[in-house]
């Protein structure tokens, strides 16, 4: 049993591959929508999943796609179950299983992912529809006095007991502590705090008995605030996203598939490019868990055209191909 947690782990980062995170909520996914005019119905959503989910070739670099809810529920347009579509190509299916981000009480800037309760249930409920891998995002301000401790550990505490959960059903829990780039903070302020948020989280995992050999991590790159004044170069933000992993994620952890956070889809490819070519130990697999960074041009290609479905699924080949060699150091775009 045990034994298939690290087979699913191991291929979710496998040479050259990684996930695509595709699990908007439908308020997420509507807003995204709106931006470009399109109409957001249970109808078009299944269109734009199907898309991305039967982009030709695409198999080559995505080794897994994290649903929602409503997609994991949803067939294709031929009637398949999506987590069939993308099985028969060799891709693992996944779910997202917090039920989102609320104001803390006591800190009401800040938020607690929730989702604890009756979530055995639902993971053996995804487990029986074909899920191999669940993800839970926490999310962590930076501001003048945040994070407090209290997010911090409110939310690292959630991760530790989503994640036993999930290895007690089967399924591999990405842990996705995602601290924002909203702010003006420097890339140091964003070094210091992700360091204590993933020294929260580790602590948490051991005290709720996570076995790190069948854990992903999904964490956000060492980077300044999108308002910071200046820009940062690609080495410095290697430099110090590799350094904070190093001093603060276990070398059992087999990968680390990093969210892109609203970078421009270019940069954090070449992020994570620069990431894997810089020297020096690197105990687990480095690769790339992109939402927008990977979706966005397929959705601005798509623009929910019909006559457009093949120009978004070569947009999204193209992107998850640069992604994919950026995973081994050698993309060039
Ligand atoms: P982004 O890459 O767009 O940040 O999305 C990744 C994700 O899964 C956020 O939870």
């Amino acid at each position: 049993m045990n034994h298939d947690l690290g087979s699913i782990a191991a291929a979710l980062v496998a040479e050259g591959k990684g996930i695509l995170a595709a699990d908007e909520t439908v308020p997420t996914l509507t807003k995204r929508f709106d931006a470009l005019g399109i109409h957001s119905t249970e109808q078009s959503r299944r269109t734009y999943r199907e898309m991305l989910f039967t982009s030709t070739g695409a198999a080559e670099f995505i080794s897994g796609v994290i649903m929602h809810d409503e997609t994991i529920r949803q067939k294709s347009s031929g009637g398949t179950p999506f987590t069939q579509v993308l099985s028969s190509q060799g891709i693992l299916p996944g779910i997202k299983v917090d039920t989102g981000a609320k104001p803390l009480a006591g800190s009401p800037e800040e938020t607690v992912t929730e989702g604890l309760d009756g979530l055995r249930d639902r993971l053996s409920e995804y487990r029986g529809m074909g899920a191999r891998f669940a993800k839970w995002r926490a999310v962590i301000r930076i501001a003048e006095t945040l994070p407090s401790a209290a997010c911090v550990s409110a939310n690292a505490h959630a991760l530790g007991r989503y994640a036993a959960l999930c290895q007690e059903q089967q399924l591999v829990p990405i842990v996705e502590p995602e601290v924002l780039m909203e702010g003006s903070h420097t890339i140091e302020r964003c070094e210091d705090v992700t360091g204590v948020v993933l020294h929260a989280v580790f602590r948490a995992l051991f005290e709720q008995r996570v076995v790190l050999e069948f854990m992903l991590l999904k964490p956000n790159m060492v980077i300044a605030g999108e308002d910071y004044s200046r820009p940062v170069p690609l080495r410095d933000v290697a430099g110090a996203t590799l350094r904070c992993l190093r001093r603060h994620v276990p070398a059992a952890v087999p990968g680390i598939v990093f969210l892109s956070g609203g970078q421009n889809d270019r940069v954090a490819t070449a992020h994570l490019k620069a990431i894997n070519q810089l020297p020096g130990p690197k105990p687990w697999k480095i690769s790339f868990s992109y939402g927008r960074a990977l979706q966005d041009p397929a959705l601005e290609a798509w623009h929910g055209r019909d006559e457009e479905l093949k120009m978004g699924q070569q947009a999204l080949y193209h992107r998850a191909r640069c992604n994919g060699a950026a995973s081994l150091g050698t993309y060039t775009d």
